[in-house]
């Protein structure tokens, strides 16, 4: 059935090029057109957070070329990225661009498709699970439930250096929309956003959590409050990539765990 669908799938043509979320870690959350992208990639350029288990379905003689920020190592000049995939489409090559989660929600996906359109180069989107709602969902926390919440903000906590000026986010004003939060890239930041959001109206006993490596080996779920978050995180050693998660839905993992603790290991239920 799988050979099937994947019969289906476009065909990445030469001098194309394929921008494509590979999900939050775990294969099996890929879907089947960035794995028919991974089936047919001469060249896969890829980011650090895309997972090793990812990048070992692309073919065995594959180019791999490693264009992101990881620790210890030098970042890939954006303006690089873009030339390098620009270059090797007009070689002709099937170029599989490949980025964490989904490539339009904070993956600079935009910058790449604009500058590949700026080129003349043919491209195709490939959206994947973006990572907030991935973690959400594996730390058993609804991104939305009936009767909490009616809407869902996805955020930065990086805060951006434009032009030698910060620009943040005003957290006062979304403390106030009473709306659950789910901040990417933040743990670096999270004492101040924490302050932020308390001095914006939120109690400091809202619920919140953070959420590491979801999908991947190593994944870890921390739930707190608002107010202890950031010491919770550096007493359990939580490092990136995490997201962090603030509001009643975060209450939905103690509910569920009360009735089947087995969930805690983030094992299917019934096992098996
Ligand atoms: C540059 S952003 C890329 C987001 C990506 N485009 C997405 O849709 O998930 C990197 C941030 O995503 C979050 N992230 C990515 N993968 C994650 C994972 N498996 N578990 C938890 N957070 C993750 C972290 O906040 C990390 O710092």
């Amino acid at each position: 059935m799988l050979d099937t669908a994947l019969r289906g799938m476009p065909e990445l043509h030469p001098g194309e090029v394929w921008l494509a979320g590979a999900g939050p870690g775990d294969p099996a959350l890929l879907t089947l057109q960035a794995l028919a992208g991974l089936d047919q990639a001469e060249i896969v350029v890829h980011d650090s957070l895309v997972d090793a288990r990812v990048l070992a379905l692309a073919r065995p003689n594959a180019r791999r070329i490693f264009a992101g920020k990881r620790g210890g190592r030098p970042s890939t000049h954006q303006g690089n990225i873009t030339a390098q995939l620009v270059g090797f489409a007009r070689e002709g090559a099937r170029v599989l661009r490949l980025k964490g989660g989904d490539p339009y929600v904070f993956g600079r996906g935009a910058e790449e498709v604009l500058a590949l359109a700026e080129e003349g180069i043919p491209f195709r989107v490939i959206p994947g699970i973006t990572s907030g709602l991935a973690s959400l969902t594996m730390a058993l926390m609804p991104a939305t439930v009936r009767g909490i919440n009616r809407a869902i903000l996805l955020a930065t906590g990086h805060g951006i250096t434009d032009e030698n000026r910060e620009c943040d986010l005003d957290w006062t004003q979304i403390a106030r929309l009473g709306q659950p939060i789910v901040l990417y890239m933040a743990i670096a930041r999270l004492p101040a956003i924490s302050q932020a959001l308390q001095a914006g109206g939120l109690p400091p006993d809202t619920a919140a959590a953070a959420i590491a490596s979801a999908t991947m080996s190593g994944e870890r779920v921390v739930v707190s409050t608002l107010g202890s978050l950031p010491d919770d995180i550096a007493r359990c050693g939580i490092a990136a990539p995490a997201i962090v998660v603030i509001g009643e839905i975060v209450r939905t993992r103690a509910k569920l765990l009360a009735l089947l603790p087995q969930l805690a290991g983030g094992t299917p239920w019934p096992p098996g």
